[in-house]
């Protein structure tokens, strides 16, 4: 027998197995250790607070914001941060980065997003299969085409009516209104009817309306998850497991909605046009080049999450509420441009109105409800001098680059619709708009995957908005300051208390 033979024979006894086995396990960590200690050094960013866990507790802290841009000032644009040894988040704040990543459409990292799995398995925003989310997109688009949004009106109208209703009610026995519930409630039934054909009653329920009750349950622990996806997976927290119940509910009510479309429908029509007909209806009834539906059952019930639309007509509300000089001009372009007896304005009217316009795009950067995105890239890459490693999440994240003072001056902090204006100090109403640099202001996400909803949004805060502050004066309540909650989305931990008056 020869000499390799035998000491090969030798390893195969059980002590030196072992002890191979260790070896080579010792060699794998050693290998593992040192390249997290380069990883460590490749970016700067806030030093961990735990060896295992790296920055992951001040990650799930409620000032997270605040957090992100301290960090995104003291390290500059981009930065890293652990939430594990195994697992770095790059912030990539960088304008000229930022448009590059997202218009080049670089892919949604499946591990960071597999945290929203729970809620939103098969939507839109979760697809990681870059071919069924092209075609899913396409089967979208005629649903969020601006003639098809337009015709989602008199649903919005109904239930701005309702909105109204209950504040009148409010106002009459000068009672405080919470507005960021009742914002929630009225964006509950305009999108409950027109993206999922259901009519929740929730302006009619109130604190009662069993969705709302669900999405306090579920979205704080969503967020939570997406940010540690572990953590959905392996339910030890009572939150998490009531996160889980409460989103059975939730497509179990969805679910039934799609069939009854469904049962309905008359399967003889090869493709259900689009008319004018509620944006659910074109979705649950598209059918695909073989006559089948488009979508299945399961993706429609997934994209039913949480809405951001009502958190941004909260912080409008609050932020117009502090600044008298703004709630001045606002008033004033509505009673310039508005009729006298306008209850909820068009469409051609709302579009005309110009402040407003500025003041909604200023809450959006300022306070935007919507994060932005995660992406990452298969392999190394040089983007701009930055050197991206393969397979880890980059977080294009607007709410420190909306507030970057290199990019929005000395007063990015403040809340001024005024910036919106041109810079050459030119005021008028009817001077050229500013325009951002690309990639410095992206509160609908950016690039081919941007929000499909954003025509949707932003007629529903126009129309909210306008409505509102034409009919009432409002207060908000004495010494009141919001405290921001970045549940799924970002929105006020203790409401919005409000007292309405109707302006005579
Ligand atoms: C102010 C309100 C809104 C904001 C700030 C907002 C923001 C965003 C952001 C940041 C994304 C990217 C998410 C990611 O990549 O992870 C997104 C995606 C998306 N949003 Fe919105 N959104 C708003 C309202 C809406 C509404 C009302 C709808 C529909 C009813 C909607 C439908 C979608 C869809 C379908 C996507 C996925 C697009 C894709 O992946 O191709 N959004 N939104």
């Amino acid at each position: 027998m020869s000499n390799s033979l035998l000491t090969f024979q030798r390893l195969l006894q059980p002590p030196q197995l072992v002890f191979c086995l260790f070896l080579l396990l010792l060699a794998r960590f050693t290998l593992f250790f040192v390249s997290y200690l380069k990883a460590r050094r490749q970016f700067p960013g806030p030093p961990v607070s735990s060896m295992w866990f790296g920055n992951l507790s001040e990650t799930m802290s409620d000032d997270i914001h605040d957090k992100w841009r301290a960090w995104h000032r003291k390290y500059g644009p981009i930065y890293q941060t652990w939430n594990s040894i195994f697992s770095r988040v790059i912030y990539v704040g960088d304008p000229r980065v930022v448009s590059k990543i997202a218009n080049s459409n670089w892919p949604k990292i499946p591990t960071q997003y597999s945290g929203f799995k729970p809620l939103s398995g098969s939507a839109l925003f979760a697809q990681m299969d870059q071919e069924r989310w092209k075609q899913q997109r396409k089967g979208l688009a005629p649903a969020f085409q601006p003639q098809t949004v337009n015709e989602q009106y008199p649903t919005l109208q109904k239930y701005l009516m309702k909105f109204i209703e209950e504040i009148d009610g409010a106002a009459k026995h000068g009672s405080l209104i919470d507005f960021s519930t009742l914002d929630v409630l009225l964006t509950l039934d305009f999108v409950g009817e027109v993206a999922f054909g259901t009519e929740l009653n929730a302006i009619r329920d109130g604190e009662n309306c069993r969705i709302l009750q669900i999405f306090h349950d579920v979205l704080p622990e969503l967020m939570k998850c997406g940010l540690f996806p572990l953590r959905a997976k392996i339910p030890i927290m009572k939150s998490t497991r009531l996160m889980h119940r409460g989103i059975k509910e939730l497509r179990e009510l969805a679910y039934i909605a799609v069939q009854s479309a469904r049962a309905s429908d008359d399967e003889t029509k090869p493709e259900s046009g689009t008319g004018s007909r509620r944006i659910f209806e074109i979705l649950a009834l598209q059918r695909g080049a073989d006559g089948g539906y488009l979508f299945s059952a399961k993706e429609l019930v997934d994209n039913y999450g949480g809405d951001p639309t009502a958190h941004a007509i909260t912080f409008a509300i609050y932020e117009i509420l502090k600044k008298p000089d703004v709630l001045t001009k606002l008033q004033a372009e509505l009673d310039t441009l508005l009729p006298h007896d306008c209850e909820v304005p068009t469409i051609e009217q709302v579009s005309r109105l110009r402040y407003l316009n500025f003041i909604i795009k200023e809450t959006l950067r300022y306070n935007g409800p919507g994060f932005g995105t995660f992406r990452y890239t298969p392999r190394n890459v040089e983007i701009n001098g930055y050197k991206l490693p393969a397979n880890t999440t980059l977080a294009l994240w607007n709410p420190q680059v909306h507030r970057d003072p290199n990019l929005w001056g000395p007063d990015a902090d403040e809340f001024s619709p005024d910036r919106w204006y041109t810079k050459d100090g030119q005021t008028a109403v009817e001077g050229p708009r500013f325009i951002p640099i690309p990639g410095s202001y992206f509160p609908f996400s950016y690039g081919p995957r941007k929000c499909l909803g954003e025509g949707l949004a932003m007629l529903e805060m126009s129309l909210t908005l306008a409505t509102l502050f034409k009919r009432y004066d409002l207060t908000l309540q004495e010494r009141f300051n919001m405290e921001f909650l970045p549940s799924f989305t970002l929105c006020s931990k203790n409401g919005l208390p409000v007292k309405a008056r109707l302006r005579v």
